[in-house]
């Protein structure tokens, strides 16, 4: 078995997109499992930068297979614009696939998202307003449109006429506008016959893919405190970014997973709303806003910075069973006299559940020594200055999760591999 999953370990925006490139070209396929356009994954090769949402970040492999999961949220024509964009940009893409069992988002959803949050007053969650939470509630209540029948006109037209009757009528009372079904028909319309040959039996062509042994690469999107389920519940996603959604958005079963390694940055952000017990709300979160320049890739909004939390790091480490580590941005940290890391939450032993919860929690901070130099030109470990090493050593012995790959730039060629056997197998 040679199948890994990558998976964000904090609250979204760890670099998962430089290191699905990166190990991009080892693998035969790599595989998208969860979200929508609400995910930005940043790739830099070279002079080119390249923001994915939608496609998988391996696509700019020639030889490896991109597949849209199951699991994820579509929207048509973002995902047209960014095909046309990367093709215009690459000198060229792998083979790109999508599943029947995807589910498409409409106007009516970013619509209904943008109407939700503002109904939420005080209590909004700060979502990237692409729809993608009116649309699994649509998957949820049954009433979705899949990617399989998007792309049969009869069927498509006949489920269209149905939802969207129903959510002009749900528009209407939260003070919005109504769709026109012909103009929205149409248009989407277009789009389906343009995505059509795509449309692919994904799931027999991995679980084959399974069987022959070949490198399978699981791209998760957003991050584990972010995940429906796990996550900071309500301020989340609405999908499950943690590893088990990488056999749930699929439908390659847990036992042909082998390796999970978690995303992490050297220190912690968060987009929109909701708790982050570490956050630096002085000159030090400046800092590091400054220095990491951390503003939304989707929204470009200003992320949230604090020290790197430990312990969420550690149950990080615990619900996606993680093999080891990916700690990323170790550079942003450089000129900080005195690093922090949280490593109890005071007068907790179990994880916060609730709102209420959450909102309680006061951190114990542990000071480790910072360092000055600009590590970006590092090779390999011994070029890196003894408190970077120690901050490493450090994290890998609280989570009891060993470091795989550390990421000290944001070229491909920044990443020191540590343990190549965490990665595929030895
Ligand atoms: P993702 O959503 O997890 O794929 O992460 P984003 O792409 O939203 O944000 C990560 C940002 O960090 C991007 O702008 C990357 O180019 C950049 N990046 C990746 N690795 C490193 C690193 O090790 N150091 C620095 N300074 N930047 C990095
Ligand atoms: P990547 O894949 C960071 C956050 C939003 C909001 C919450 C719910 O780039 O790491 P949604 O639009 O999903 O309903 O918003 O989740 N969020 C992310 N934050 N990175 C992401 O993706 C995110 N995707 C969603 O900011 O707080
Ligand atoms: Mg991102």
């Amino acid at each position: 078995m040679s199948t890994l999953v990558i998976v964000g370990a904090q609250w979204g925006d760890e670099a998962k997109g430089k290191i699905v490139d990166v190990l991009g070209s080892q693998a035969k396929w790599v595989v998208r499992y969860s979200g929508g356009n609400n995910a930005g994954h940043t790739v830099i090769i070279g002079d080119k930068t390249y923001k994915f949402q939608l496609l998988p970040a391996g696509i700019l492999h020639q030889n490896a297979i991109s597949i849209l999961a199951g699991g994820m949220a579509i929207c048509p024509k973002g995902l047209i614009e960014e095909l046309d964009r990367t093709l215009a940009q690459a000198d060229g893409i792998g083979e790109l696939m999508i599943s029947p069992a995807a589910h498409v988002v409409f106007p009516y959803h970013r619509k209904l998202d943008e109407l939700e949050e503002g109904a939420r007053g005080d209590h909004s969650i700060g979502t990237t307003r692409r729809g993608i939470g009116p649309m699994y509630t649509d998957k949820v209540q049954r009433i979705g449109i899949r990617m399989g029948d998007f792309v049969q006109p009869d069927i498509f037209r006949e489920k269209l006429h149905r939802v969207l009757d129903f959510k002009n009528r749900l528009m209407t009372l939260l003070g919005g506008e109504e769709i026109s079904f012909d103009d929205l028909f149409d248009e989407y319309q277009a789009y389906a016959t343009r995505l059509k040959p795509y449309v692919r039996d994904t799931e027999s062509l991995l679980a084959r893919a399974v069987k022959s042994g070949d490198r399978i690469l699981f791209e998760g999107a957003q991050g584990t405190f972010l995940d429906l389920d796990h996550g900071t519940y309500p301020y989340v996603t609405s999908s499950h970014p943690t590893a088990g959604g990488a056999t749930l958005g699929t439908g390659v079963g847990p036992r042909a997973i082998q390796n999970v390694l978690g995303v992490c940055k050297s220190y912690t952000t968060r987009v929109g709303e909701g708790p982050f017990p570490t956050e630096l709300t002085n000159e030090i979160g400046d800092q590091i806003r400054r220095q990491g320049n951390e503003f939304g890739t989707v929204t470009g909004r200003p992320r949230r910075c604090g020290w790197l939390d430990l312990v969420a790091l550690r149950h990080a480490c615990q619900i996606n069973s993680m093999s080891g580590l990916i700690i990323t941005r170790l550079d942003v940290l450089s000129g900080i006299d005195e690093l922090q890391v949280c490593t109890a939450y005071q007068n907790r032993d179990t994880m916060p559940y609730s709102r209420e919860d959450w909102a309680e929690v006061v951190p114990s901070l542990e000071s480790l020594s910072g360092w000055y130099e600009d590590i970006q030109g590092a090779k390999v470990w011994e070029d890196l200055p003894s408190a970077v090493q120690n901050y490493v050593r450090f994290i890998e012995s609280f989570t009891e999760t060993p470091a795989a790959i550390l990421s000290i730039g944001p070229d491909r060629s920044q990443t020191i591999i540590l343990r190549p056997d965490l990665i595929w197998g030895s």
